[in-house]
Formats: structure tokens, C-alpha cells, sequence
């Protein structure tokens, strides 16, 4: 991957951050051409003045190095799959677990990461005791003392959160399109504006994050959310919830005809324009539909990262990418939403055996080139 001069410069002095914190690399990819190791997608994400990472999981990091390394090789943020989710964070009412969290902020700490936390609030992994929450008044101390507890714990370690995920379902017949969750019936749509508000008084400084699904294609389910998404961020904008940016998870079909360019355009427009920051918090692109033959397949998945990163990244309220994996050794696609002719899934930049896909080299071409130049960068940042 040769760079151009150009680039060189940009990534020399390369910042980015979730939340504005500058990550000035010491020209990294002079670096890593000096090694004769190629660059990885954050360096290569620093010319567009965004961060690229992805989601990890503590047992990884003794239990798969090779796997690790190509985590460290390419990332300059993580967040926990599933060691920050109330099942495994918060087990009994009486109980908080912090050992896997704790893990991972350290892993993150020592190797220099960003951390993001995920999530807060939402309406799956919750452990078996959030059913017998009675009344609103437990209800509201409950969550309140669980935010409290997790954000003031990391509140030197993680920069940015995911407050409340896929809190909107259309499907659930409500005029404002709110999930019909435990928390809603227990406090009402207020839930939302508690949840940020007390994360903030736990951790002033770290972007606040309202994350959803099925916001990215041109058709009319996704086009339903986008627009409820909307109403429900320039609601809490007016009531002055301390809501800082729109995490979009970005799980893909790799039919690329579903995607169009100027639909997602409009829609990040339409979020930036309340002032937000917009994260992809949860790339993957699934070939699930497509026929098996793996270079067709690499190829469709490469034509969708491409597409859907040139859009976002036209967009200068974009200041990060996260795949929700790396590598096909781990996607949740794999249990989740498997092949019907159950051929193993190859969704994400790296293949099984960590060798870099035409997805990896789409994502980099992304970073690499910016045909507009516009994101506020000139030749002598
Ligand atoms: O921890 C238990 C373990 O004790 C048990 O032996 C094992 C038996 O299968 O299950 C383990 O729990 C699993 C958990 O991941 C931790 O590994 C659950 O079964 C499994 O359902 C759960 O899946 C996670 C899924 O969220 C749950 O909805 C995936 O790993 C995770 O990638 C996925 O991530 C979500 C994001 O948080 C939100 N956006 C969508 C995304 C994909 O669903």
C-alpha cells in the first residue's frame, strides 16, 4: 500500500478522537514503512482524521495472541462485545462484576487504545433479576445506581458511551416508534433522558452515544426508523439532554443494491445538522445471501465497505468506523445469522487465518484516498 506524499503528511500529524482527544501519532506510517510493515486501517483512517477499531472480548487477549496482535496492528479503539452488558457487569441486584470489564480497560490502557463502553441501557442481556424491578420509583433507582456505578468507574477509561442501544421498533405500534422494553413500561420514554443525564453527571467529559440498527438502506423499514430515530434526537436536543453523537451500527446485506448513497447522505446530513457527531459502531457485512463462491462473495462484501465508507466518510461529522469484529474467526454472525447452506460467513477485513480480504483493502482505499479533500484539511495541517 503505497501512500502518497500527500497522505504521508496527513497521517504524520494525523488526530482524530471519539470525543476530540487528539490521538497525534508520531508519523506512524513512516514508521511502519521504515519496519516494512504495511500500515493498518487506523493509521490508515488518520488521513481522514477518523478513528477505526473494532469490538474485543477479554478471554481473547491470553486465549488467541495471533488474533490480538492483528487487533493491535489495526485498531485504534475497541469496545467489549458483551463485558460491559448488564448480564456480566451487573449479575444479582446486590452484585457488580468488573473482572472481564476491568480486563479490558487495562488491556486498552496499556496498549494505548481508546475504549468505548457498550451499553447502559438496553433491552437484551439483561440478567433475570431487571424482571422483578416493581414500580417506578425502584426502577428509576436501579438504573440510576447502575450508570452512577459503571461510568464513575471508567471514567478515566472510557471516552465514549454507548448510553441507550436500539431503543426504537416501529413494529411495536407506539406514535413515537419506542421499543416496548421493561425500562418504558416501568418509567416511560423518560427513560432515555435519565439515562443520559446521569451518565453525564458520572463522567462530564465523554461523548454520550445513542446507538440503533437498520438506519443505513434505502427502503421503507429502514426509512421508518431514520425518521422516528430523528424525532427522538432533536426531542432530547430541546430538552437539553446531554446527548453527543448518533452511534449507526452499520450491520450490512452485502446485496449492495439495497444501499444508496444519496438515502444514507441525507440521513447523516440530517444528524449532523442537530449539531451531532455520528460513530459507526458495529460494521460487518453479511454474505449470508449470496452465492458461495468465496471470491464472489470477498468481492460483493469489498463493493458494499467501499460504498457505504465513502458515503460516511463525506460527511465530516463521521469521526469513527467500528467493525464488530475483525476477522471471520469471530463474528456473531456466525451463530447468529448463519448460511443456509452453512459455509462458514466471511463478513469482516480479515479472513480466518487473519489474511487481509479485498474488504480490508476496500476499507484502506477508503481511508487512503480523499477524491474531496473536505474534510477541513489542508496540505500544511
Ligand atoms: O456468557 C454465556 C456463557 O456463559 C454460555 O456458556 C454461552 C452459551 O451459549 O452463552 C454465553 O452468552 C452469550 C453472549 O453473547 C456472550 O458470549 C449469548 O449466548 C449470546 O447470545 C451473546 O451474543 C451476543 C449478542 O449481542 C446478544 O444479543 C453477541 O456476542 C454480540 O456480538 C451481540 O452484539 C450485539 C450488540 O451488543 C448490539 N447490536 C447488535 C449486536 C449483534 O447482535
Amino acid at each position: 500500500m503505497k501512500l502518497s506524499r500527500r497522505n504521508f503528511l496527513a497521517l504524520s500529524c494525523g488526530a482524530a478522537g471519539l470525543v476530540n482527544t487528539p490521538l497525534v501519532l508520531s508519523g506512524p506510517v513512516q514508521a511502519a514503512e521504515a519496519k516494512n510493515v504495511s500500515p493498518g486501517l487506523h493509521q490508515l483512517a488518520q488521513i481522514r482524521k477518523v478513528d477505526f477499531g473494532t469490538c474485543f472480548s477479554s478471554h481473547l487477549i491470553k486465549g488467541d495472541p495471533s488474533y490480538t496482535d492483528a487487533v493491535l496492528a489495526n485498531c485504534g479503539v475497541i469496545v467489549p462485545e458483551n463485558e460491559m452488558k448488564w448480564e456480566q457487569l451487573h449479575p444479582t441486584a446486590e452484585r457488580f462484576d468488573f473482572s472481564k470489564s476491568d480486563r479490558l480497560a487495562e488491556f486498552a490502557s496499556r496498549n494505548h487504545l481508546s475504549l468505548r463502553g457498550h451499553t447502559l441501557v438496553w433491552h437484551l442481556q439483561q440478567p433475570a433479576w431487571i424482571k422483578a424491578i416493581d414500580g417506578a420509583a425502584s426502577a428509576e433507582r436501579i438504573l440510576i445506581d447502575h450508570i452512577e456505578t459503571v461510568v464513575g468507574r471508567y471514567s478515566q477509561s472510557v471516552s465514549s458511551w454507548d448510553v441507550v442501544n436500539e431503543a426504537i421498533e416501529p413494529s411495536h405500534g407506539r406514535r413515537d416508534g419506542l421499543r416496548q422494553t421493561i425500562w418504558l413500561d416501568l418509567l416511560g420514554p423518560e427513560y432515555l433522558d435519565l439515562a443520559f443525564y446521569a451518565a453525564h453527571a458520572a463522567a462530564p467529559e465523554c461523548q454520550l452515544v445513542y446507538n440503533d440498527y437498520s438506519l443505513e438502506l434505502a427502503n421503507r423499514e429502514h426509512g421508518k426508523r431514520r425518521y422516528h430515530t430523528l424525532k427522538l434526537l432533536e426531542g432530547m436536543l430541546a430538552r437539553g439532554v446531554p446527548v453527543h453523537a448518533l452511534g449507526i451500527q452499520g450491520h450490512l446485506p452485502a446485496d449492495v443494491g439495497q444501499f444508496d448513497s444519496d438515502t444514507f447522505a441525507e440521513f447523516l446530513r440530517n444528524v449532523s445538522g442537530l449539531g451531532l457527531k455520528v460513530l459507526i459502531t458495529e460494521l460487518d457485512v453479511s454474505d449470508r445471501n449470496l452465492r458461495s463462491n468465496t471470491e464472489y462473495r470477498d468481492r460483493k462484501v469489498a463493493e458494499v465497505y467501499q460504498a457505504f465508507l465513502e458515503t460516511a466518510l463525506d460527511n465530516p461529522a463521521v469521526t469513527g468506523i467500528l467493525t464488530w469484529g475483525l476477522s471471520d474467526r469471530y463474528s456473531w454472525l456466525q451463530e447468529n445469522r448463519p448460511r443456509d447452506d452453512k459455509i462458514p460467513m466471511r463478513p469482516l477485513p480479515l479472513d480466518a487465518n487473519l489474511e487481509r480480504k479485498q474488504a480490508w483493502h476496500a476499507i484502506a482505499k477508503v481511508f487512503s484516498t480523499d477524491p474531496t479533500w473536505s474534510r477541513g484539511s489542508s496540505a500544511s495541517d
